[in-house]
């Protein structure tokens, strides 16, 4: 009300301290795609900091670029208001910068402890000094880095027996055992459920208080709101607008982003609702779920919700054929279905799609066109077994239309797209095989 806001976590760009760090005119090209053009980005220490775009729009490419994982961008990258050399992961680190990627489970070694991840830099850098690793320090050492960040895992447990969300937090609190100013989270909330973000964002306000800058990518705009002070907003490789969460709504956010208003890019289609087609009945797996009906009409979405561990999942697996052990009745468009194993549900038009792209979705060393095609080979064949490689490549080039996928071209390794456009191609890959039935499951969440 005509007073001026006097908040602690107010960035103090505009009161002369130079940003903690500053990307200056970056830009980068792959084969085929210029990736970012000339993005200025700038954080303040003891802020969070939200990144934002849609799909390709460059965000984990510039925080690549920040920890150190490509050499070959142009611009240049100031801390504290003097330039600096960054062009190995290593460069990156020893100027206090983190980055905690979205595929968490790349990033650990699943059959050691929890303390050995936390301090296996440390731990490999010793071995060449000593030659001998003291254990009882080490556990010692982590256990006191965890307990440090209010995290309740056992330093000795084994990261194979850790949830998703467990074993993030671990990542983070390697990130964070040495030396950090800058933290970078490449959408850490896409697997967690809401109490385990909750956890994060506690985490992230203590980080904030004792001075780290923490970029924090995102599409969820809530959470974002939530817990960051300033944005930056990307769109096709280039920036279109920096400033403090509170002074831009919701709204406006996405418009930059999409360079459209979402009634635009999303108009709203009338769909007609028929007739009962996907009947399910009785839908038993014992000690999971408990007779389930679902019925559900021709041109229908039905949102099925539940708590963790309410047996969502299960019934997917259930009527995808994938959970030995259920019974039940389904029928189709009047037609009982007998459906023992996945195969036999992708065969009489029931479609599952997981959300764990990388380990279920898609081969990220083929091409889009594979990808998207390989579930419906037997149609792009002549006499059973010449592949039709025109067809084939009409049919990729017209789903990535059909979904907006951002590649360069069908022959596109799927490892090259963006993280959302990976996903695309792992949606694509079921809506080519024609389904009348699409399940979308989200990935099975554990609480912590
Ligand atoms: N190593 C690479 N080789 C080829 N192209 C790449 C490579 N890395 C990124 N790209 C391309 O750069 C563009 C930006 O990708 P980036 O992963 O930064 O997007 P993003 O904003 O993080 O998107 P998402 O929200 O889907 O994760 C995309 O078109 C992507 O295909
Ligand atoms: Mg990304």
């Amino acid at each position: 009300m005509g007073t001026v806001s006097t908040s602690a976590e107010a960035p103090d760009t505009d009161r002369g301290a130079a940003p903690l760090l500053q990307m200056k005119r970056i830009s980068i090209s792959f084969p085929g795609v210029k990736a970012l053009t000339d993005v200025d980005f700038q954080t303040v220490s003891g802020t969070a900091h939200a990144l934002i775009g849609a799909n390709g729009a460059g965000k984990s490419t510039l925080m690549k670029i920040l920890s150190g994982a490509y050499n070959h961008y142009e611009g240049e990258i100031w801390i504290e208001g003097k330039p600096v050399h960054i062009r190995t992961p290593k460069e990156a680190k020893d100027l206090g910068i983190q980055i905690v990627y979205q595929e968490v489970d790349t990033a650990l070694i699943s059959n050691l402890t929890v303390g050995e991840n936390i301090m296996l830099n440390r731990t490999v850098h010793d071995m060449g000094k000593r030659q001998l690793i003291r254990w009882k320090e080490l556990h010692e050492e982590s256990a006191a880095i965890l307990a440090g960040m209010n995290i309740r895992i056992p330093s000795k447990k084994l990261i194979s027996e850790l949830t998703l969300a467990e074993k993030q937090m671990v990542l983070i609190a390697r990130a964070i055992s040495t030396q950090c100013r800058i933290l970078v989270l490449d959408e850490p909330t896409a697997p967690l459920s809401h109490s385990e973000t909750e956890q994060l964002f506690k985490l992230v306000r203590k980080l904030k208080g004792d001075g780290v800058s923490v970029i924090f990518i995102s599409h969820r705009l809530p959470e974002l709101y939530a817990i960051c002070d300033e944005i930056t907003i990307m769109r096709d490789g280039r920036l279109v607008k920096h400033g403090r969460m509170a002074d831009i709504a919701q709204s406006k956010v996405v418009e930059y982003m999409l360079g459209a208003k979402m009634e635009q890019q999303f108009p709203h289609i009338e769909r007609e609702i028929g007739e009962v087609c996907f009947d399910v009945r009785n839908v038993v797996d014992k000690g999971k779920i408990h007779g389930v009906d679902l019925h559900i009409r021709q041109g229908e979405i039905v949102g099925l919700a539940g708590l963790v561990g309410a047996g969502k999942t299960e019934l997917c697996r259930a009527i995808f054929g994938a959970a030995p052990t259920s019974t039940g009745e389904i029928s189709l468009k009047g037609k009982v279905l007998r459906v023992h194993s996945p195969h036999d549900a992708v065969r009489q038009g029931i479609a599952l799609v997981p959300e764990e792209r990388r380990r279920e979705g898609v081969f990220v060393a083929e091409s889009v066109s594979v990808n998207l095609t390989a579930a419906v080979l037997s149609r792009f064949s002549k006499w059973g077994s010449w592949l039709h490689f025109g067809k084939e490549r009409q049919a990729s080039r017209d789903m990535i239309q059909r979904l907006g996928i951002k590649t360069p071209g069908e022959r596109t390794k799927v490892g090259n797209l963006s993280g959302g456009n990976q996903q695309k191609v792992a949606i694509g890959k079921w809506l080519l095989a024609e389904a009348d039935v699409y399940i979308f499951d989200e990935r099975p969440k554990a609480s912590m």
